[in-house]
């Protein structure tokens, strides 16, 4: 008799202790991610044009909720801004700083150079030639040194330059290195820092794990520093899917970029679930039904086996990015919700993905609260 009142009180004791600590853990959990990452770097989101305009009040209540630096998709790309020669358009871009500052927020500029989404007028004379190397200097001089100052000492950190680097670790042959040579790279950091010399200055890329990117990359790096250009971080672009980068090759990235005395950004972050078509295929891609349906499997939501594989890919990534807290300054997921994301629509259009951190209904996925839980050790 004394025995089984024994294993009772022991019982209740466990279970009290059970409940407690459970509890304890819904406290922590409920936390936001901002509040767990508060210690080691800004934790930010990519802000759509519905969100900016305020027309998406649910999604805007997590961006407040759980985020402290926010950076436009699309609204500050020079093809928004400024669609045609002298006529900027800040319409958006103002709005979206405003949010920012609202909510005390670090704010990200993106992006001043970049070879995509810029305006064919950039490059071309009204005989649709190309422009002479001293005219596309002064637009890119006017393009910075205006947007860069309409939001001098708010805006706090610009990607000056994105994507000028190709994998091989060459340069990509875009027109602005067509037309002006390397040195537009240097430029449009002169031109940035003389327009705000407080902000953070930055060149974000994607494929930055890759050992050629990451040399080119280091070679541009030690050429601007050579010359005493401001740099002050590197953005990597966080495009991954389940099983790449590897995780190895993306530290020895965070590890050479901040060998060099620079932040690392972990920039643009998402996790596809979705294979990747096989180009070879052809135009079959959009024709072939089953081929389609092969490469969208998971419109009623996802498998248990992907579920799981999907949370310890960002757990693995989260846990790295924490190991290196020294260096890293900023996370920044591209996008609230999976309905938000491009990965829908990019490389096949018309897919269901789920990519980040909160489902279509903005409810935070299982694996934030384990997030928080790894910030929080
Ligand atoms: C690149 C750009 C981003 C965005 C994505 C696709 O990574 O830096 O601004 O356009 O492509 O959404």
């Amino acid at each position: 008799m004394k025995k089984r009142n024994l294993i009772f009180i022991a019982i209740l004791i466990l279970a009290t202790y059970g409940f407690y600590s459970c509890n304890n853990e819904t406290t922590d959990n409920s936390k936001s991610l901002k509040e767990a990452f508060s210690e080691q770097f800004y934790i930010g989101t990519a802000l759509n044009a519905r969100q900016i305009m305020g027309h998406d009040s649910a999604t805007m209540a997590v961006v407040k909720k759980h985020f402290n630096s926010i950076v436009a998709e699309n609204c500050m790309k020079s093809g928004m801004i400024q669609r045609s020669e002298g006529e900027f358009n800040f319409e958006l871009a103002d709005q979206f700083v405003k949010f920012g500052e609202e909510n005390d927020m670090f704010i990200i500029g993106h992006t001043l150079i970049w070879h995509s989404q810029a305006p064919r007028w950039f490059f071309t004379d009204e005989e649709g030639n190309d422009v002479s190397r001293d005219v596309l200097i002064e637009r890119m001089k006017n393009h910075i040194h205006t947007v860069v100052g309409r939001y001098k000492g708010r805006v706090k950190g610009w990607d000056v330059m994105n994507e000028a680097i190709l994998d091989d670790g060459s340069f990509r042959k875009s027109k602005y290195y067509e037309i002006i040579g390397e040195d537009f790279i240097k430029l449009a950091f002169q031109f940035a820092h003389e327009a705000d010399p407080e902000a953070e200055l930055y060149y974000n890329d994607y494929s930055m794990a890759e050992p050629g990117k990451r040399s080119g990359v280091v070679k541009m790096v030690k050429n601007l520093q050579e010359q005493a250009i401001k740099i002050d971080a590197i953005g990597m672009q966080g495009h991954i899917g389940l099983d790449n980068p590897s995780i190895q090759e993306f530290e020895k990235s965070i590890e050479t970029y901040s060998g060099l005395g620079l932040k690392v950004m972990v920039t643009e972050l998402e996790l596809t679930v979705l294979p990747m078509p096989d180009w070879s295929a052809g135009a079959e891609i959009s024709t072939d039904y089953e081929y389609q349906k092969e490469l969208n499997p998971y419109t009623e939501g996802l498998p248990d086996s992907v579920n799981v594989a999907f949370e310890n890919r960002y757990l693995d990534f989260f846990k790295l990015f924490l190991k290196h807290q020294d260096v890293i300054s900023r996370v920044t997921l591209w996008g609230v919700n999976d309905n938000n994301s491009w990965k829908n629509n990019w490389p096949v259009r018309g897919r269901t993905d789920y990519p980040l951190l909160f489902d279509r209904n903005n409810e935070p996925k299982p694996v934030v609260a384990k997030i928080i839980k790894e910030a929080l050790k």
